[in-house]
Formats: C-alpha cells, sequence, structure tokens
C-alpha cells in the first residue's frame, strides 16, 4: 500500500505546483486536445513516451502494447489510429521501439511464454525470414538490436498499409510516419525512418528485398 499512496502523493504534489504557477492550466486542458504525436510504442516501464520526448500533457496521443506492435487486426490499436488521424487530425504516427524489448527477447526463445506468444507471433516471423543474415552477425546482443530494428520496420510498413493510413494519404500528405528505437543504455532515440507521407515514399523505403525479409511478400 505504501508505493500506491507514494504516487497518490505525488499526484495532489503535482496539482498543487501546475496550479501555482499556471491556476488556469487545468481549465484550459480539459477544454479538449489537439495533440500533434501519436506515439505507438512498446508497455515497458522504461520508456515513457511522454518523458523520453519532452512532450506535455495534450501533445501526444499514446499507445504502448507489448513489442509496439501494429497488427493488422488488432482492433485496439486500428481505433486508435483511426481516432488520431480522422477525429483528431495527428500529424506525426510514430513507432517507438527499443533495445533490451523483453517481447522481442521473448520471440527469439522458445515458445514456452503462454498467450503472449500469439502476440509476438510476427516477430518470429521476422526472425525466420531473416535467419541467414542473423546467423551472420557478430553476437547475442547485435542480432537482439538488429531484431528490434526489423520488428520497428515492420510495424511503420503495417501502420503505412491501414485503410486509416491509405485513406489520408489518399487525401493529402498527412499523416508522416516514422520509425524510431529508444536505447536504455544512452537515453537516445535512433531514427530508423522518417517523413513517410505518401504511398510512393513508403515503396521506394519500403523496396521489395526489405519487405521480404519482413514478412515474406
Ligand atoms: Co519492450
Amino acid at each position: 500500500m505504501e508505493n500506491y499512496r507514494r504516487i497518490m502523493a505525488n499526484n495532489r504534489e503535482w496539482v498543487k505546483k501546475i496550479v501555482e504557477s499556471d491556476p488556469g492550466y487545468f481549465d484550459k486542458l480539459s477544454k479538449g486536445q489537439q495533440p500533434t504525436f501519436l506515439f505507438i510504442g512498446c508497455s515497458d516501464s522504461r520508456a515513457p513516451a511522454e518523458v523520453i520526448t519532452g512532450t506535455e500533457p495534450g501533445e501526444m496521443f499514446v499507445h504502448r502494447n507489448i513489442a509496439n506492435q501494429v497488427q493488422p487486426a488488432d482492433l485496439n490499436v486500428l481505433s486508435v489510429l483511426q481516432y488520431g488521424v480522422e477525429v483528431l487530425d495527428i500529424k506525426h504516427v510514430i513507432v517507438c521501439g527499443h533495445y533490451g524489448c523483453g517481447g522481442v527477447r521473448a520471440a527469439m526463445a522458445e515458445p514456452f511464454h503462454g498467450l503472449v506468444d500469439y502476440w509476438i507471433g510476427g516477430i518470429r516471423n521476422i526472425i525466420r525470414l531473416n535467419r541467414h543474415a542473423l546467423e551472420g552477425m557478430g553476437g547475442d546482443e547485435e542480432r537482439f538490436k538488429r531484431i528490434v530494428e526489423l520488428n520497428v520496420l515492420e510495424q511503420v510498413y503495417n501502420l503505412s498499409q491501414t485503410p486509416v493510413v491509405q485513406q489520408a494519404w489518399d487525401k493529402g500528405p498527412r499523416p508522416l510516419l516514422h520509425g524510431v528505437v529508444y536505447d536504455l543504455h544512452s537515453g537516445l532515440l535512433q531514427e530508423l525512418v522518417v517523413g513517410l507521407d505518401s504511398n510512393k515514399k513508403a515503396q521506394e523505403f519500403f523496396t521489395p528485398q526489405l519487405r521480404m525479409s519482413l514478412h515474406g511478400a
């Protein structure tokens, strides 16, 4: 209970500090949201969207799940995406993976983790499709990092193929899709793909060879 009490006390302290410096802060925020970013990240407690990007309440619409997946039939992420793009008019959609991801590590091991094995099946496919390239790499850590990166790319590709993004791109260059990786050791974000805002750009980036290595087609 002590831990729980601590976060309740933190909340009151936070409110007090904000109201002292800006008495109208919560009034303003309660009128509505117009976030610029949709962040799709991992549930990992060490990669909190707003903290690592220095964004304030109201700036970032957030969806997190194990291993930052954008699965084409996941109603949860698709609903967030649709609401974000069509209603909130989000400008940037960012898929953020992270090195040391437990979901990716689980996909590299034998499938004995229970329900989560279904969730990370796509990452197992990425590993299978890249077996030769991965086996040729220096060590486990390097392989692990590469799979984290390929997983982010796969999710950005999946995003680009959703009806929501396709319909938005039919109308104009918005939203912009980005793929980044957070490094737990340095705290830095590394950019893997930046500013996809059309099918043309998506096709240029996701070459047939890259697509083959992500999902085999
Ligand atoms: Co993770």
